[in-house]
């Protein structure tokens, strides 16, 4: 155990008298016995830390699964049945989808398994154990090292540790910093690369609401998707085979359908992906006023132009759904965040909790001497940092994803780098991992959709962040933006994706001439070239200073303040967060209701519209209350909110009850509550579930699929069965 762990279990035991409805945290689950298990229990959960997280017997920690690395998904019956969003699968679904076989359109049920459809590079990763190994990384580094050295020291132990690691046949290992950097964690995983896609509402339901309700309460969206693991013969994982089998879990979460109530203990289990809880004022308001802004502006324009050719156009719709959806997903998001930064004060709240943490170290002549430097640092560092960090946020959105053709370009600049530094050794190890992913790229992406977004987003760079002179000059030949996009796109050959494929089967050195002669190439490596050596690089190097001040920052919060139980930031590994059923209050005076219902997605319908529209055999089913077992009360539950803390990467991720049973999908958070991943404040901060019986009630009533739930255990804990 590490002597953070130590100091924080010391800590603990004084705090946690103080605090029983805390639901702030993302929690490692090899932790929770020492830090969470009897604030848990005392909130309502039956279960121990040992039933959730164990390394000797089967716990609730071998049913969830890490989807594909950017979602999470459960094991939900025992054979393999993986329950996740349908917005996790949209990629997957939209893949298989033509627009004669349109699953985004209809939804598909796999009758059989043989009707099952596979997934090329989505993988389903598992977790065998946690370690703490800071004691084992941090060894042997003394206080007088550089940053360099102490991170080559650092680099070595790890190297060692690695070594000395016994794995089972398919296991494998990931070391994590937590605390930034001051505390380790190794995962050992098992990841299955043969995962199909077994069923998806149709996107009426799946995605009701779409991008107007998005981060919004009161919800009405069935947002979930099916899959399931397949193994080889062994149960070991296996590239896809027809003959692979389906999947035997070591755990499968059993189904309550008692539904929930207010204030009932809910626990949502899974991988988050980033937080920043950790940040000074000075960071915070930078982002509110300074960054935030930018992206959304640059995203507003991409997005208008995105969603008029998509209305015009049902195959564009189609070719460009999950992009449009992952781009307005974080626009809105950035939105609600600064909101939520700004009602609830964000900055005046760092500012204040800064203030008590110079206060106590003022208290000490060794704390003061050893940390009062750090927030004037901090100060000091964010102003340099901002210049450079608002024109890398320019160019990541511009250059980086919102123009494709630039996006390629930075790939193919990679491509001719490798070939001029090892030769076409290096050029080929490189094309085979490029070329797919190119394939891929080019089979949603339309020339002249993205010449528009060319014409529009280049001319908002050059505005904020400077093409820099060597771009400037091809832009001045062309002109305007406009005619600049039309020379881009009418004399490229990356432009066009079928040219440019047939362009990779050449020889390297022909490759790599036509590329580095190509129009569309010289401006993007021009642009490229300015921003690396006038914003990228003098970036980096703030930033690394800020890294290690906040490294040193989160040591000395520790320290100063031993009653604080402290968790670490999300980085995308397994985490448990807890909370109970509970609305909330937006506005004053305007009170949340936690559970929503069918009546409602019925009072949304607006027959025909690109976002509310519904499927027939939804309203008929309401109509004639046909529920099945699902219903209570004469009604459907749809969606419910939970005070649990959750970031992305948690989309779904399982909701259980104080038994263990999985009482809904984790897919949202509450618009004011975004900033939860900055400043989390447990008034207003919520997750949003779908209920399970939502989840079984499309399967069988609307899917005719009753044959996956007859898969799944179904149970009834709140009347004793
Ligand atoms: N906001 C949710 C999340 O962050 C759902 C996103 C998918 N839906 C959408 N309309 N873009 O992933
Ligand atoms: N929809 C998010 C995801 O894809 C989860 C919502 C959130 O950010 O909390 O992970």
């Amino acid at each position: 155990m590490s002597k953070i762990t130590t100091f924080l279990l010391a800590s603990f035991l004084i705090f946690q008298a103080t605090t029983l409805t805390a639901t702030e945290g993302m929690w490692l689950p090899l932790l929770l016995e020492s830090l969470n298990e009897e604030e848990m229990q005392a909130m309502g959960m039956k279960l121990s830390a040992e039933d959730i997280y164990s390394v000797n017997k089967g716990s609730l920690k071998d049913a969830i699964v890490h989807f594909g690395g950017f979602c999470t998904s459960e094991v939900i019956s025992p054979n393999g049945l993986l329950l996740t969003n349908h917005h996790c699968g949209y990629r997957q679904i939209q893949s298989h989808t033509t627009l004669k076989n349109n699953y985004l359109k209809d939804g598909f049920w796999a009758k059989t398994k043989k009707d099952e459809l596979a997934n090329p590079g989505l993988f389903a990763k598992f977790i065998v154990r946690i370690e703490d190994i800071s004691s084992k990384v941090l060894n042997d580094l003394s206080d007088d090292l550089s940053e360099k050295e102490r991170q080559s020291q650092i680099d070595k132990n790890i190297e060692a540790l690695k070594a000395s690691v016994k794995l089972e046949k398919f296991e494998e290992i990931t070391i994590r910093p937590f605390f930034k950097g001051n505390q380790y964690f190794m995962f050992i995983t098992v990841t299955y690369n043969d995962v199909r896609l077994v069923g998806t509402p149709p996107e009426s339901i799946g995605k009701f609401g779409a991008d107007t309700d998005n981060w919004m309460w009161p919800r009405h969206t069935g947002d979930f998707a099916l899959f399931r693991i397949y193994a080889d013969k062994d149960n070991n994982p296996a590239e896809y085979a027809e003959d692979n089998v389906p999947y035997t879990p070591k755990h499968y979460l059993p189904i309550s359908v008692d539904g929930v109530e207010q204030d009932d203990f809910t626990m949502v289990f899974g991988f988050p992906g980033r937080t920043d809880q950790y940040l000074p004022s000075p960071a915070v308001e930078q982002i509110v006023d300074v960054l935030n802004p930018a992206k959304i502006a640059i995203r507003d324009k991409a997005l208008k132009i995105l969603d008029a050719e998509m209305r015009a156009d049902p195959q564009v719709k189609i070719q460009y759904a999950s992009k449009f959806a992952s781009i307005a997903n974080y626009w809105k998001k950035w939105i609600g965040e600064s909101q939520g930064l700004k009602v609830s004060d964000g900055v005046g709240r760092k500012k204040k909790f800064e203030a008590e943490f110079s206060d106590l170290i003022g208290q000490s002549t060794k704390s003061a001497k050893k940390y009062g430097n750090i927030l004037p640092q901090f100060n000091k560092l964010y102003k340099e940092i901002e210049p450079y960090a608002l024109k890398r946020d320019y160019y990541n959105e511009v250059a980086g994803r919102n123009v494709e053709l630039l996006a390629i370009v930075n790939y193919l600049n990679r491509l001719k780098t490798n070939f001029e530094e090892s030769g076409e050794e290096g050029y080929n190890s490189y094309l085979g991992r490029l070329k797919p992913f190119l394939k891929n790229k080019y089979k949603d992406y339309n020339k002249d959709i993205d010449k528009k977004v060319f014409a529009s987003l280049v001319e908002m760079y050059d505005e904020n962040a400077g093409l820099g002179p060597h771009a400037s000059a091809i832009k001045k030949k062309y002109g305007t933006y406009d005619l600049l996009a039309g020379g881009m796109y009418g004399m490229s050959t990356i432009a066009d994706g079928d040219q440019m494929m047939a362009l990779l089967e050449k020889d390297p050195k022909e490759v790599i001439d036509r590329i580095s002669e190509d129009p569309a190439f010289k401006f993007g490596a021009a642009m490229r070239k300015h921003y690396n050596d006038n914003v990228s690089k003098q970036y980096n190097d703030i930033k690394s200073q800020i890294d290690n001040l906040q490294r040193n920052y989160m040591a000395a919060l520790i320290e100063v303040f031993p009653k604080r139980r402290f968790f670490p930031d999300a980085n995308g590994t397994m985490r448990v967060s807890y909370g109970q059923v509970s609305g909330y209050e937006p506005k004053d005076a305007l009170q949340y209701l936690p559970v929503t219902y069918l009546k409602g997605v019925m009072q949304k319908y607006v027959p025909g519209d690109y976002e509310f529209d519904l499927p027939k055999k939804l309203v008929d089913l309401y109509e004639k209350k046909d529920y099945g077992d699902y219903g209570v009360d004469g009604k459907m539950p749809v969606c419910f909110l939970g005070s649990n803390h959750t970031t992305g990467g948690n989309s779904g991720s399982p909701a259980i009850d104080a038994n263990g049973n999985l009482i809904g999908l984790n897919f949202d958070r509450v618009w004011e509550g975004t900033m939860s991943d900055i400043n989390y404040d447990k008034s207003i901060c919520r997750n949003i579930m779908v209920d399970i019986r939502y989840v079984l009630f499309i399967i069988d009533k609307f899917g005719d699929s009753k044959h996956l739930v007859d898969e799944m255990k179904l149970v009834h804990p709140k009347k004793g069965k």
